[in-house]
């Protein structure tokens, strides 16, 4: 029996409901695989707030730099909204990525063939979509300096958050979006905004300068907001889609939608290799906490059973269980399962558990 360490935050919201079902699944791979996961659970966010006053305790962010993979619910809530800035919920997600220099965050939005009429696009635009966006996760507008609120001697007050990137940052995310072209359609589309910032021409530079290195893979580039616009006009003419921090935060919202529902889509956030070619990785859907539907056994558990599919793949090396995973989701979507955020006249409403239920059921029938 091989061990491999798993940190899950499970947070709040939906993310402790939804991470129930993963750690379902993990147990199944636990029993049936000889595969065992050593799996430690920890506070992040509001629930950390509420135990320690802090939205991620010192001692978790310590073990989180020492398992091969961190697995993240969600975090944030009205609860906490008032809270300062300095620790709300929020918070505790962003020291994770930034002391886990977590720079690559990838987030795929595919299509599954069975939601395609979920999606607020037309089917034919959306079926069989299939994207991935790279997006910058430790540098730019969230992370900058300067920042704050100042008062300015005219009694006026001032917001400030500065966009900076140096070179060694956008090297490194862009090969990671290259490399990641080079395994799927070797198609990579750089997205800025060098039209009217400084960054984004740097930005530019930087990639086009590397191209050379990944002759096989076809580059071009787009301002971001035209990227906003063809993704909804078009979005099966993207392959690989690499940004900044923010672009990516709002470009990765907008192409989830695409595909039926955020409920559906995991994110893997990498850090470089080390010597022995392993990478620091947090695996999270892309969806919120949703504070309207938590505690009430509502919630798609999906994203997060797919983020875990993506740990097997890019932290454990497990590419065969991956994909059981995900043929098991596909499979249940194809026989009309569906919690409320993904439902369709004349499919099977069902809650968080029943997802989880129906899934290992088909990893089950799989093995
Ligand atoms: C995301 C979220 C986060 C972000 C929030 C919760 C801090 O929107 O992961 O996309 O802005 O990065
Ligand atoms: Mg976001």
């Amino acid at each position: 029996m091989s061990n491999r360490s798993l940190l899950v935050l499970p947070g709040d919201g939906i993310g402790p409901e939804a991470m129930g079902q993963v750690s379902r699944v993990i147990d199944w791979f636990g029993d049936r695989q000889s595969v065992s996961f050593d799996v430690q659970e920890d506070l992040v966010g509001g629930a950390a707030i509420d135990a320690h006053g802090i939205p991620l305790h010192d001692d978790t962010m310590a073990r989180a730099q020492e398992v091969d993979a961190v697995l993240l619910g969600a975090v944030g809530g009205p609860k906490w909204d008032d809270l300062d800035f300095s620790i709300k919920p929020e918070r505790g997600l962003l020291r994770l990525r930034k002391e886990m220099e977590l720079f690559a965050n990838l987030r795929p939005a595919m299509c599954f063939d069975a939601l395609a009429d979920a999606s607020s696009l037309k089917r034919e635009l959306v079926a069989g979509l299939d994207i991935m966006i790279v997006r910058e996760l430790t540098g730019g507008t969230y992370f900058g300096e300067p920042r704050g609120i100042t008062d300015l001697p005219n009694g006026e007050r001032r917001g400030v958050n500065t966009q900076v990137y140096d070179t060694h940052e956008i090297i490194r995310v862009a090969r990671a979006a290259f490399e990641l072209a080079q395994k799927r359609g070797g198609r990579l589309c750089s997205v800025e905004k060098a039209n009217v910032m400084e960054s984004g021409v740097l930005w530019r530079e930087e990639v086009t300068k590397l191209a050379s290195e990944y002759p096989d893979v076809e580059l071009s580039h787009m301002y971001a907001d035209n990227c906003a616009m063809q993704l909804v006009r078009e979005p099966k003419q993207f392959d690989v889609i690499v940004t900044d921090n923010l672009f990516g935060d709002l470009l990765s919202d907008c192409a989830a939608m695409l595909t039926g529902s955020l409920g559906m889509l995991p994110s893997a956030s990498l850090g470089a290799e080390d010597e022995n070619k392993k990478r620091k990785a947090m695996y999270e859907p892309v969806h919120g906490s949703a504070p309207d539907i938590a505690g009430q056994g509502k919630a798609n558990p999906i994203a997060c059973i797919l983020s875990y599919a993506m740990a097997l793949r890019y932290s454990y090396d497990m590419p065969d269980a991956a994909d059981a995973v995900e043929k098991a989701v596909e499979d249940v979507l194809s026989e009309g399962y569906r919690t409320g955020d993904i439902m369709q006249p004349g499919m099977k409403l069902v809650g968080t558990t029943e997802m989880g239920d129906t899934i290992i059921a088909k990893l089950k029938q799989a093995a």
